[in-house]
């Protein structure tokens, strides 16, 4: 609906219900009716957007449990927040436009009122379908960015290795690692993944772990000189097997580790001394540290996705009243791309 002239809009609104304990559910959320002045208070620094696109991330986790090691919890009865793509309605701040486009951590509702902008970034290239700032010009796209060109130092026929590798990071960093000339396998929890890693992405080899019992076994099959570099989305015990075949002067890094975000307790790692004796380094990094590097990200990505040599797979909801379940769906493994949720039209 246009919003032009209106002071107020209703405004429905994902909140959390109660804190999560263990996998997060569609009903620890429900979606709540409101209204949204549209207008920034004139002694802020505030803009008000219309959210386009919502992204549904792994981190979100951590802010849904109270025995929080990672993040602040999300407070219970607000909207949810998350990364987003938006429309600026209205701007007390000077850097901010009506109707600029922005992408960054918004609320997930029709409307936010964002105060604290620092880390929302313009979005100067329209041309491009505006989801993709969700993703592989998002946040997502900086993870997989950062961790192969800043931090593995690869080689042209490296042995490359990534775990999760067809959701919204793994899918680039397999690309990337493509085009640098290394070669390639990912594993992913079925055959439609698989056929994806394969035959989209230009994987040179996929497995699906869930048919795999003994990961130690899998690897050395399909590593059989060993791994130079392990891009690990997962942690545990696919991250232990993976330290088993390690080739000299290794690189581990470490994206992340999905194993673990549901554990109150988490999992200890057994062969790490392998590190030593490899010579390996391992390397955790976040994204959000290295945003500096983001128009230099842009000149590398936008002509390759232009050119058609990036390609780029999203699973998308369609609606606020969708978004919870697709939250759900990521957390458990069932989106198949990068989940996003459309909120608006533009
Ligand atoms: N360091 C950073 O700054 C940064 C920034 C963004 C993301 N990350 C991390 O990067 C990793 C990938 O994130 P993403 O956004 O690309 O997510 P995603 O891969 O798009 O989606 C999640 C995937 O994780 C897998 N998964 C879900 N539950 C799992 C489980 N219990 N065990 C094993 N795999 C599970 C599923 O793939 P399968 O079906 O193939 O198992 C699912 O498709 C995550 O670890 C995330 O925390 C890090």
């Amino acid at each position: 609906m246009g919003t032009e002239g209106m002071d107020e809009a209703s405004n429905m609104k994902v909140v959390l219900k109660h804190y999560v304990s263990g996998s997060a559910q569609e009903t620890d959320m429900h979606l709540t009716a409101g209204t949204m002045k549209l207008k920034a208070p004139d002694d802020s620094n505030a803009v008000v957007v219309k959210n386009l696109f919502l992204s549904c991330d792994h981190y979100m986790i951590f802010k849904m449990t109270k025995h929080d090691r990672y993040a602040d919890p999300y407070p219970l009865g607000s909207p949810i927040t998350g990364y987003g793509v938006a429309k600026i309605l209205d701007s007390a701040h000077p850097d901010f436009a009506i109707d600029e486009l922005v992408w960054g951590i918004t609320g997930w509702e029709e409307y936010s009122l964002i105060s604290d902008t620092t880390n929302l970034i313009k979005i100067e290239h329209p041309d491009v379908p505006l989801s993709y700032y969700t993703g592989i010009l998002g946040m997502p796209g900086m993870t997989a960015y950062v961790g192969f060109y800043e931090l593995c130092a690869a080689k042209k026929g490296d042995h490359v290795f990534i775990s999760a590798a067809c959701g919204g990071v793994g899918q680039l960093l397999g690309q990337f690692a493509k085009l640098h000339g290394c070669h390639v396998v990912g594993s992913a929890a079925s055959p439609e993944k698989v056929d994806l890693l394969k035959n989209k992405y230009g994987f040179d080899e996929a497995f699906n772990f869930k048919d795999e019992p003994d990961y130690n076994a899998t690897l050395k099959r399909y590593f059989p000189e060993g791994i130079d570099i392990y891009f690990d989305n997962v942690g545990g015990k696919m991250l232990d097997a993976v330290l088993l075949n390690l080739r000299a002067n290794a690189c581990v890094v470490m994206c992340g580790m999905i194993t673990h975000y549901h554990l109150e307790q988490p999992e200890g790692i057994h062969n790490l001394p392998l590190m030593v004796n490899k010579e390996a380094r391992i390397q955790g990094y976040l994204a959000v540290d290295y945003y500096h590097l983001y128009p230099k990200y842009l000149e590398t990505i936008l002509p390759l996705i232009k050119a058609s040599k990036v390609v780029y797979v999203e699973d998308v909801a369609d609606g606020l009243e969708n978004a919870a379940k697709a939250l759900v769906r990521m957390l458990s493994g069932r989106n198949v791309g990068k989940q996003v949720v459309a909120v608006n039209f533009l």
